[in-house]
């Protein structure tokens, strides 16, 4: 058994191959076209595995995507690869159309001729898991009730609109063509070899290097985090026993504001690495310009996939941020690679 997971060497990708290695024996095909997001030395301590393959290239490269399938002929798909990052989808949101509607819409053309050809046992078994976002749900009064499936869907961001709609392409593509598709939409997630836009590595980061922790507006907009390792258990999950053509959000039970996360950080912080001058790192917070069209609240209602699946987080923020932390500080190289851009040089080295 072998499984294609795209996006592979971003946060959430990287961190599920190596969860599904570390707990079981079938291949991974992984594919990135290692955009900035993505980052190889994430998989590098699987680079003598032979139950790992890495692959360089675009979801929307039908011919290198059909090669691929036929090479090595996965029963699923896990579809992590896309524009990740709000802000940058504000600032330039063209990549974010092309990969996450164009790209997406790609894959499932090129993954739907590779089924179609299947045996009829291979079809059954084959499934397409689409990794999406609450965000997609727009912005939740702070009374209201968390999201459940059965939400509409009203984007606000160039980039939730475009994960929108490659939801609605995995949705077409099951209901008009009978590909085995699933769709997961989870909230804000965290942990290692998370990219330093992100609100948590980034104050981590900017907090160690004495550098300002930018909180947009007045910083009380409400996330749900989920820890990455819940997240990927979850998706193994969905992947074994969710049913096609459904969806299931995944969450983490916890609804935090920007400024109690921020917060967070720094108290264990203040622990784990005290400043110099022993002054709380919280003095480091500054309070920026808002982003534009910020949704001031998201959060989940995982109880489908905890009364369908069996699944919950085992995760409390205390546990999974203490954890993100020490990962960070723990992880000095891997840090400096990234914010140096030297990470990119084995990309540049290795495709010239
Ligand atoms: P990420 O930005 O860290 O990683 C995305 C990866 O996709 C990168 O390695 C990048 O190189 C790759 N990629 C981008 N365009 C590609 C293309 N055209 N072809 C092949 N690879 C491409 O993102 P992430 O945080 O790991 O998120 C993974 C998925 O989960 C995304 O679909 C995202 O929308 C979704 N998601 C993320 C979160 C979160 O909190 N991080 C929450 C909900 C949903
Ligand atoms: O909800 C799921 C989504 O979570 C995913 O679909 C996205 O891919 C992922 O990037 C994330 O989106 P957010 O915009 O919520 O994550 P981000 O880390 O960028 O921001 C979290 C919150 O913190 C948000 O309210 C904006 C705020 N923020 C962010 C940054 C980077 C700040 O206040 N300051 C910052 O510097």
């Amino acid at each position: 058994m072998t499984i294609l997971v795209t996006g592979a060497a971003g946060f959430i990708g990287s961190n599920f191959v190596l969860n599904w290695l570390g707990s079981q024996d079938e291949d991974v095909v992984s594919l990135d076209n290692l955009t900035y997001a993505g980052n190889v030395d994430n998989l590098s301590s699987l680079s003598k595995d032979n139950r790992h393959f890495f692959i360089k290239g675009d979801i929307g490269d039908s011919k290198l995507i059909l090669s691929t399938l036929k090479k090595y002929n996965p029963t699923a798909i896990i579809n992590f690869a896309a524009e990740s990052h709000v802000d940058r989808s504000i600032s330039a949101p063209d990549t974010f159309i092309e990969t996450n509607i164009f790209g997406t819409y790609r894959l499932l053309r090129s993954t739907l001729s590779y089924w179609e050809v299947l045996t009829e046992k291979q079809k059954k078994e084959f499934r397409f898991l689409h990794i999406s976002t609450d965000e997609v749900y727009g912005d939740l009064d702070t009374k209201a009730p968390p999201f459940t499936e059965e939400n509409r869907y009203i984007p606000n961001s160039p980039y939730s609109a475009s994960k929108a709609a490659s939801d609605h392409l995995v949705r077409a593509w099951n209901q008009t063509y009978k590909l085995p598709t699933i769709t997961t939409n989870c909230s804000n997630n965290y942990g290692s070899f998370q990219f330093p836009e992100k609100l948590i590595p980034l104050c981590i980061i900017n907090a160690i290097n004495n550098k300002p922790l930018p909180l947009y507006g007045d910083g009380k907009q409400i996330r749900d985090w989920l820890h990455v390792d819940d997240h990927c258990d979850a998706i193994k999950m969905v992947l074994k026993s969710g049913a096609i053509g459904e969806t299931y959000n995944i969450g983490g039970n916890i609804e935090k504001t920007n400024i109690q996360v921020v917060h967070s950080i720094c108290e264990f912080l203040d622990n784990l690495k005290p400043r110099l001058d022993k002054i709380s790192y919280a003095q480091q917070i500054s309070f920026v310009k808002d982003r534009l069209g910020h949704d001031r609240r998201y959060a989940i209602d995982a109880s489908k996939i905890k009364k369908e699946l069996g699944w919950q987080p085992k995760e409390t923020f205390e546990s999974g941020i203490e954890k993100t932390i020490k990962w960070y500080l723990e992880h000095d190289e891997w840090v400096k690679n990234v914010i140096s851009g030297d990470y990119k040089k084995w990309v540049d080295n290795y495709y010239p």
